[in-house]
């Protein structure tokens, strides 16, 4: 697996706010749109391209544009959903699919409860987007369902990771031979017993959407 930590001036200070437990929730939906848009960038690095015939006011020239299939972009909901503007805001032409995961707060088990993607995946570049990843479980699951579908070009984008996270997708995806990257705003210092991350920015869910 890949790991790219996006080290910015301008995704740090973004973070620091995003962080702050003071942040309210329209600003922290904002920082994180924001964030996501600059994480997209790197992200989207490899996607692919197939070279485009136009004329300018000048003259003939050959660019490029994305190539077919559209990429796919997975938001793992609920938390997933704050990212999904920033990511689309980039990739306007992307196709959406979604997975809805809740996690045990006891266990830290992690149950699907919404699976909306497309058919087959072959040949299809796909983007899954979550904001923590914490226990890694979560993505786990969801590159898995991807894998399964016949994707082999797989990007997840999360503002924040935990090393105990990365080290346990390392271990689960190694076996599968495809390769995964990963692209981040932060790698943080560990998990707490009750699988937040530390120092974190506390339930990312709660705090976009409030606690429903
Ligand atoms: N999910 C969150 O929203 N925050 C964490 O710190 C870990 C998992």
């Amino acid at each position: 697996m890949r790991v790219h930590v996006a080290d910015h001036p301008l995704i740090n200070h973004k973070l620091t706010y995003l962080r702050d437990k003071r942040t309210d929730s329209p600003t922290f939906r904002r920082l994180a749109e924001e964030l996501v848009t600059l994480l997209a960038y790197e992200a989207t690095r490899d996607v692919r391209v197939e070279p485009f015939d136009i004329e300018t006011p000048v003259g003939p020239t050959t660019g490029i544009k994305l190539a077919r299939p559209k990429p796919l972009i997975v938001p793992i909901l609920r938390a997933g959903l704050g990212m999904l503007e920033g990511m689309t805001r980039l990739l306007p032409s992307a196709e959406v699919g979604f997975l809805g995961m809740v996690r045990d707060e006891e266990t830290l088990q992690v149950s699907t409860y919404a699976n909306r993607l497309p058919e087959t995946l072959t040949g299809r570049q796909c983007y899954v987007i979550d904001p923590m990843l914490a226990t890694g479980k979560s993505l786990g699951i969801a590159i898995d369902y991807l894998l399964d579908l016949g994707a082999n070009d797989i990007t997840a984008v999360c503002l924040i990771a935990a090393p105990e996270g990365i080290a346990y997708l390392e271990e689960r995806m190694a076996p599968h031979g495809v390769p995964i990257q990963l692209v981040v705003g932060a790698i943080d210092e560990c998990l707490n017993d009750q699988g937040y991350i530390v120092p974190g920015l506390g339930d990312a869910g709660d705090r976009l959407y409030g606690v429903v």
